[in-house]
This record gives structure tokens, sequence and C-alpha cells, in this order.
């Protein structure tokens, strides 16, 4: 027997956004521990008798602490062989799998990574860009929240450049992020807000900074949630040049 740990990203929230190399290593799975933010029917990729272990953090319910799923993972590779460690999003952004890593690689525990789309890319299925050619030059991704539990810095800085900023758990921070935008003059800068993102009962919003608050409030925005910001936003579809279809279709009269 190996012990083996592969961290997986299990994707934004729709099952089928996770890769099939995240699916090969469920199904190959002795042990899965496995988030709050990850679709429990990934689990039926996996073999009857693996053990499935619930490490997330639910209303009412014992919560892991980072130190607890550490050991998890130690003791379940060195006793059962190959750990799924299945995290929401991509195991790196934000999601400490690199720590995870660490603890098994002190251990002498094998280590493989699969990646996963983070809900950082989530905009694309509501048809906003992250870069429009023209538009921006880069997009940055701040936690609005610091370990500390403070506002980060880079928020400030996010605000002042022309950078589309996507925020992750910054809803409880919302008013603070527009704040910081408004203390730069962008009252009017389009802003959106995705709930949920990719699952069925996702939600988004879109609006301009000075009418965000009241909008989230209103609509009664939820987490888990990011917030982007940029001229992105505002963008329309029908405003992007598309030269060929000013173009005669070869195959019109054929
Ligand atoms: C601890 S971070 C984990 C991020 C994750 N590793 C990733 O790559 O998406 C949790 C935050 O991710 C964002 N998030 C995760 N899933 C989401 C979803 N389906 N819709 C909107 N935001 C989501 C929220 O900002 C949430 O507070």
């Amino acid at each position: 027997m190996e012990a083996k740990l592969t961290l997986v990203g299990a994707g934004p929230g729709d099952p089928e956004l996770i890769s099939l190399k995240g699916i090969k290593a469920i199904a190959a799975a002795d042990v899965i521990l496995y988030d709050a933010l990850v679709d429990e029917s990934l689990l039926e990729y996996a073999k009857k008798d693996a053990i499935k272990i619930y490490v997330g953090k639910r209303a009412n319910q014992h919560s892991h602490s980072q130190d607890e799923i550490n050991k998890l993972i130690v003791d379940n590779a060195l006793k059962h062989g190959h750990v799924v460690r299945l995290k929401g999003g991509d195991p790196f952004v934000f999601a400490r799998g690199y720590e995870e890593l660490a603890i098994a690689k002190a251990y002498g525990i094998k280590t493989e990574s699969v990646i996963g789309i983070s809900s950082v890319n989530l905009s694309g299925l509501y048809d906003i860009p992250l870069t429009s050619r023209g538009t921006n030059e880069s997009f940055w991704v701040v936690t609005a929240t610091t370990c500390k539990g403070e506002l980060s810095k880079d928020v400030t800085l996010v605000a002042q450049s022309t950078a589309t900023g996507i925020f992750l758990m910054g809803l409880g921070k919302l008013k603070v992020i527009v704040e910081a935008y408004r203390a730069h003059g962008k009252d009017k800068l389009p802003v959106a807000i995705i709930s949920r993102g990719s699952r069925p009962d996702a939600q988004v919003i879109k609006t301009t900074m000075d009418n965000i608050v009241e909008l989230a409030e209103k609509e009664k925005i939820q987490s888990p949630a990011i917030i982007v910001a940029g001229e992105v936003v505002g963008q329309e579809l029908e405003e992007i040049k598309v030269d060929y279809l000013n173009q005669p279709l070869a195959y019109a009269n054929a």
C-alpha cells in the first residue's frame, strides 16, 4: 500500500465543472475528505468502499480546524493509502492547499495536485469577461478579508487601478469595498455580484458602485459570492466590434 495525497479542485459548484483528471482521482481514492462548497454528487464516482469524510463548515455542525484536517490527511494516507482532498474551486486559490501538501510531504507521503476551475472564473458563465481588448490590461483577485479578519490593503490599491477587481469572501465587506472605489471617484464604475455561481440557484446582479449595496440588500444576495468590479462588467456583447459580421458570407448563395 502506498500512502498518497491527491489535492483535487472540484470547481465552483456545478459538478460538471470538475476535470476528467479530478474524476479519475476520486474513482481511485481509498479516502475522500471533502469541503462544504463541493457538490456531493461527485462522491458517486468513488469506489463503493471508499471512506468519505466531510470536513467542511456547516451551520450547527462541528467544523474541522485546519490542524484536524491536516491530521486526517496524514492518518488516513498512512492507514488506508490514497487520500483525495476534494476542495471547492481551485486548491491553491485562498484554500490552504499548499499547507496540506506541505504536511503530507513532511510525513513522506507522495503528493499530486489536480487544479480546478476557481470561482474567480465564474463571471465568464454570465457573459462578463475578466479582460476585454482595449478595456483593461489586468485583473486582480483579492480576498477582502485577511487571515486576521481585517480589510486587505490590496482593496485600496485595486480600487485606484483600471484592473478588473475580483473580490472573494467580500460580501460582508461590501460597504468598505464600495467606499474604497468611491474615494477614487468611481461612483459609476460597473460592478456585479455573483452568488452561488454555476449552481441552479445562482443569482447575478449588475449595477454601478453607488447602487450596489442597496441592490444587494434588496435582492438578499447570499454567500458564497464574488464581487467583480470594472469596466468589463458594463460592457454589452452588442458593443463589441465583430468585423466579419459586416462582410458578405462566402456560403450565403451556395
Ligand atoms: C475560502 S474561498 C475558496 C475559493 C476557492 N478555492 C476557489 O478557487 O474558488 C471561498 C470563497 O470563494 C468564493 N466562491 C466559492 N464558490 C463560489 C460560488 N459558487 N459562487 C460565488 N462565489 C464562490 C466566495 O467568495 C467564497 O467566499
